[in-house]
């Protein structure tokens, strides 16, 4: 069999240092949490949570030369999935500081470090050719994650977009070469306001108020295939080129810790894009179980639920 994998994730990897507390800090103020440090990054996490599913998959990313990045190394050691750490003497594996308080929201500062040099020359092209889906985001470097996207489209691969986090410096004209664009709410709201004709700025009340046809209407307008706007714990809405639906999160989730429950979306929905070639929505039901089944543990990365409590999730909620 051969060991090419299916799913190729470029972007960041972090240091994740977790604290949680009972209420966020106001200005000024100095609270007391409890600290617990993992593996994060978005590009890493969405990886994990594919990797988990049982799709083959593959992570490109960079890191220091510290303390924080061996323990990157040995995270991956233990992942059975492919990585390619490109290693940057001088800079620093990069760092998440994430506050969680009682209702498992969070709130997260990063220091990109390494993930800033991540560069074209990094990311193998045949591993992007050889892939059925290249996923990418915007917390590693923008050249890279342009050059990323057009080397996959030009040769074929469905590429997919997650705008996070959303920054200054990002050029629409990218969303060119992207098949999916998966936005949550806030970043969905700036990239409206870069549409040509648009004046007003969306806010998210006007957003939650929008009727389904006027989002599609809007989701349209960005020239991407599909686009899948996250809504937290509503759920997902779907736009395809012929149609659009609203996927409901699951109910009855105890949560413990929202971080990253964002990126196990992306990485399930990945993985549901090979196992169900063309079935957009297959796919997003399968993100939806991963997301839910993230938010019920700890941490970013080690809350990526594996294969076997994924089948018995998605068996209890057939039989539901
Ligand atoms: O999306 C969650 C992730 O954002 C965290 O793991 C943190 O590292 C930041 O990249």
């Amino acid at each position: 069999m051969s060991s090419t994998p299916h799913v190729v994730v470029v972007g960041s990897i972090m240091q994740d240092l977790t604290f949680t507390c009972d209420e966020f800090p106001r200005g000024g103020q100095t609270i007391m949490a409890r600290l617990a440090t993992g593996q994060g990054g978005k590009g890493s996490n969405q990886a994990i949570a594919c990797g988990r599913t049982g799709v083959r998959t593959a992570f490109v990313g960079a890191m220091g030369r510290d303390a924080f990045a061996d323990q990157v190394a040995a995270f991956y050691r233990r992942e059975k999935i492919g990585c390619h750490l490109a290693l940057k003497p001088g800079q620093a594996t990069g760092t998440a500081v994430i506050l969680i308080n009682k209702e498992g929201q969070n709130q997260i500062v990063i220091e990109p470090g390494a993930n800033a040099r991540l560069a074209p020359a990094d990311v193998p092209r045949a591993l992007l050719a050889g892939a059925k889906v290249v996923v990418t985001q915007l917390e590693s470097n923008l050249a890279t994650t342009a050059h990323v996207l057009r080397t996959a489209r030009a040769a074929g691969v469905t590429t997919i977009l997650n705008p996070a986090p959303m920054r200054a410096d990002f050029a629409p004209v990218l969303l060119r070469y992207v098949d999916v664009l998966i936005p949550n709410e806030s970043e969905f709201i700036t990239l409206v306001r870069g549409l040509p004709g648009i004046r007003r700025r969306l806010n998210e009340p006007e957003l939650h108020a929008m009727a389904w046809d006027a989002l599609h209407a809007l989701c349209r307008k960005f020239n991407v295939p599909t686009v899948i706007v996250t809504l937290g714990s509503r759920g997902c809405f779907i736009s395809m080129p012929d149609r659009h639906l609203f996927m409901p999160a699951h109910r009855g989730i105890r949560v413990v810790d929202t971080t990253g429950a964002g990126d196990a979306f992306c990485g399930g929905f990945a993985a549901g894009l090979v196992r169900y070639p063309g079935r957009i929505a297959e796919a997003a039901r399968l993100g939806t179980a991963v997301a839910a089944l993230s938010i019920t543990k700890p941490g970013a990365a080690f809350a990526m639920p594996h294969q076997v409590e994924l089948r018995r999730f998605l068996q209890k909620a057939k039989a539901a």
